[in-house]
């Protein structure tokens, strides 16, 4: 019987320090996730330096949680992965950092992973890939469709122009007078409301998968600064049903013509905004009309934590790749990059 791999991965590319161990790639030991929100909501959003600070206090304990529920030590490890970004650069050298002095310690591999790759395996933990599949990245810093023909296969079809998804979100949420993070909020109230407002849907050029949500936040932001304007009432449910349809009807549409374009019958939905129940639902929809199998991680697993890093990190390993100790972190990195091209 071949010995199982460990994989110790480390992520703290925003506000979550989280650590976890993953085995074979598949099975989660642990995930340990030490959430800073609380401490951001005061500044109704994340604060980099507040970050870096709160992830140099909780990093050695999460990862000696992690280990531990995980019954086993260091030397049973047989490879340390990390996100090398993109994320917070301040954030990330603290991952970076303790990976690095863990490796070095207990001479293990440095396995360097990119943050969204790491989003996309997260899946993986629960439903198996099936190539050739499409994912569509939905976070508060990333919006994007990548294609992947195969593991470790990354073609960026599509992504956002200017504002990712989740941070159109937050700034609506701000402005109908919601605390941080916003996203989960309007998707609370949105259930609740009616599409009263009509906001645009932004589509682009006929055969662009690229995304644009900053003239959509804006058109909600003059809208509700006209009905004040006019002293008439602003009905917060109905802006965050009319705001979520806009927002879901494009990343809805976009994702499933990225199917049939490229033929791929798994779309994989990853990062924060796969929680939200109004795209759940039009993808499950749409999917079912055209015979795609969707894939969506269950919630803990679509928020940042270290099990989708491991995830990923797993294949990487397997696939020989490795970082010596000059890794640094990068607050934007492409994702192309970490492709490994197969004979
Ligand atoms: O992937 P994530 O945890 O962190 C990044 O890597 O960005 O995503 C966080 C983002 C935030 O903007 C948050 O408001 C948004 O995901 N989000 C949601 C929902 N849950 C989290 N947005 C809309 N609906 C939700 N249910
Ligand atoms: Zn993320």
């Amino acid at each position: 019987m071949s010995k199982d791999t460990l994989i110790l991965a480390i992520e703290s590319s925003c506000d979550e320090t989280s650590a976890s161990v993953i085995k074979n790639g598949e099975e989660i030991l642990s995930n340990t996730v030490l959430s800073q929100i609380e401490s951001h909501k005061r500044f109704g959003g994340v604060v980099p330096e507040v970050a870096s600070r709160h992830h140099v206090e909780g990093i050695t304990t999460t990862i000696e949680e992690a280990l531990n529920t995980a019954d086993t030590s260091m030397e049973e490890i047989d490879a340390v992965a990390v996100t090398e970004g993109p994320g917070l650069i301040g954030a990330l050298l603290i991952g970076i950092n303790a990976a690095k002095a863990l490796a070095f310690a207990y001479d293990k591999p440095l396995v360097p992973v990119h943050h969204i790759a790491g989003h996309i395996y997260a899946n993986n933990l629960e439903e198996p890939f099936e190539f050739p599949l499409m994912a569509l990245i939905v976070s508060g810093g990333h919006t994007e469709l990548v294609y992947m023909k195969d593991h470790l296969s990354f073609e960026v079809i599509g992504e956002t122009r200017d504002d990712a998804v989740g941070e159109a979100y937050d700034k609506v949420a701000r402005t109908i007078g919601l605390s941080y993070p916003g996203g989960p909020q309007v998707d609370k109230l949105a259930a609740e409301g009616e599409d009263t407002y009509d906001f645009p849907r932004v589509w682009l050029e006929q055969d662009s998968f690229d995304f644009s949500f900053s003239g959509l936040k804006s058109a909600v932001i003059n809208k509700l600064h006209n009905l004040k304007q006019k002293n008439e009432a602003i009905i917060p449910e109905n802006v965050a049903t009319s705001f979520q349809n806009s927002v879901v009807e494009v990343l809805v549409g976009k994702a499933i013509k990225a199917c049939e374009t490229y033929n791929v019958h798994q779309l994989i939905v990853a990062g924060g905004v796969a929680s939200n129940k109004g795209l759940r639902q039009e993808l499950k929809k749409a999917c079912a009309e055209h015979d795609i199998k969707l894939s969506i991680p269950s919630p803990k697993l679509c928020t940042d934590n270290a099990a989708m890093i491991g995830a990923a990190g797993h294949y990487m390993y397997e696939a020989g790749m490795r970082s010596d100790m000059h890794l640094n972190g990068h607050s934007s990195l492409d994702i192309e990059d970490f492709s490994v091209e197969k004979e």
